[in-house]
């Protein structure tokens, strides 16, 4: 069987996914494009050489029928209409970050997927099958360190322009550690609060850059999650667990190590496209194979959109208030229990 995929959006990650799902990965086919600027999804079709129909809006993309999945990568504002117009119709839903971006907008695509009584949504939280965080899982997972206890986690970026601002610390850029950490110890959030240390001059007047994130959890695990968008350095992503019988450390991405003119050097990445490339290529196989295996997506659900969504307004708020705030999320349903979430092995 091949997946019909009818993709909404087509700009830089719309354009990634057309082409993983065209030229690397096998069990899809794209068959319809849209874009809000519909020249855009014209040319993605020739660059692609899709055999695709464009169409001049997502309702018209979700009537057509050889569409069984609708790929979601229009901008952050546009998802939650897509994705419940798709869901509605009955069809699979792979969606990229965030769900909705609203906790409303959020559980509303959670009722509406739970009529069908089937899952139809998967979310792009790509970390979940990245080697290095699998692994991590693992260690956890195994008790290999004992119960965590800690976590500090970074997330830095070169450099950002003008058009970032504290709010995509959160909503942009936060929100992968705030999915992460959650799938890693399987613990919901209680609190977060926000740290603003001494600011860089790489960073424009209205972005607080560093900012510290400490989010606890309702057993009491602390995380402290770094984000730096202005680093300089490279693009890097870092996560270290302190158990209670050890430590468990995220793998550095592999480079070659070189020893040169009396120095030991080892490249750091600057692009969080080349960091995550083949994480991005085993979420989208995952999804294909288990809605063809099993007729349910098995990753990243609707319902860690909603927690993510929900940690996201609380982090919102602490950066405004400076004070401990609290995440409120409502009780887990039945149908998104843990059993349903990944627990992949490399
Ligand atoms: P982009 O701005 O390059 O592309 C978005 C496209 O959606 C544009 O072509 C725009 O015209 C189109 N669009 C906007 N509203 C639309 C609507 N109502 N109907 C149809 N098309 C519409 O943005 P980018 O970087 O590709 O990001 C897209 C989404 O993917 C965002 O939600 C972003 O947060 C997420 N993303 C996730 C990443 C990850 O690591 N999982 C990485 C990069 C982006």
């Amino acid at each position: 069987m091949t997946l019909g995929f009818g993709v909404v959006g087509t700009g830089t990650i719309g354009k990634e996914h057309i082409n993983r799902i065209t030229n690397k990965l096998s069990g899809g086919k794209i068959v319809a494009v849209t874009d809000y600027f519909e020249e855009s999804a014209k040319k993605t079709v020739e660059q692609y050489r899709l055999d695709a129909v464009v169409y001049s809006d997502d309702k018209a993309l979700i009537a057509d029928e050889n569409v069984d999945v609708v790929l979601v990568t229009s901008s952050e504002a546009a998802h939650e209409e897509t994705v419940l117009a798709a869901v509605e119709a009955g069809k699979y839903v792979f969606c990229e970050k965030p769900l909705a971006t609203t906790a409303e907008g959020c559980m509303r695509i959670v009722n509406a997927e739970m009529k069908h009584e089937k899952r139809l949504v998967q979310i792009g939280f790509m970390r979940r099958y990245d080697s290095g965080y699998v692994q991590l899982k693992q260690v956890i997972d195994t008790n290999e360190i004992g119960e965590p206890l800690m976590i500090y986690a970074a997330h830095r970026n070169v450099a950002v322009d003008e058009s970032y601002t504290n709010e995509t610390a959160v909503v942009g850029t936060l929100i992968h550690e705030i999915d992460a950490l959650h799938w890693l110890v399987g613990d919901d959030y209680k609190t977060v609060q926000v740290l603003f240390p001494k600011k860089t001059k790489a960073a424009h007047s209205k972005l607080q850059d560093p900012q510290i994130f400490i989010i606890e959890s309702n057993s009491g695990i602390v995380m402290n999650i770094e984000v730096f968008v202005n680093c300089k350095y490279g693009y890097d992503i870092q996560c270290e667990i302190i158990g209670e019988d050890g430590i468990a450390k995220l793998p550095e991405f592999p480079s070659v190590i070189t020893r040169k003119d009396s120095k030991l050097s080892t490249g750091i990445l600057t692009n969080w496209k080349d960091r995550f490339v083949e994480a991005y290529d085993i979420e989208i196989q995952d999804f294909m194979d288990s809605v063809i295996k099993n007729g349910e997506p098995e990753g990243p659900s609707s319902w860690d959109g909603y927690i993510a969504a929900v940690t996201a307004d609380a982090c919102l708020k602490a950066q405004e208030t400076g004070a401990k705030e609290p995440i409120s999320l409502k009780e887990r349903p039945d149908f998104y229990n843990d059993e349903r979430t990944i627990q992949k092995t490399v």
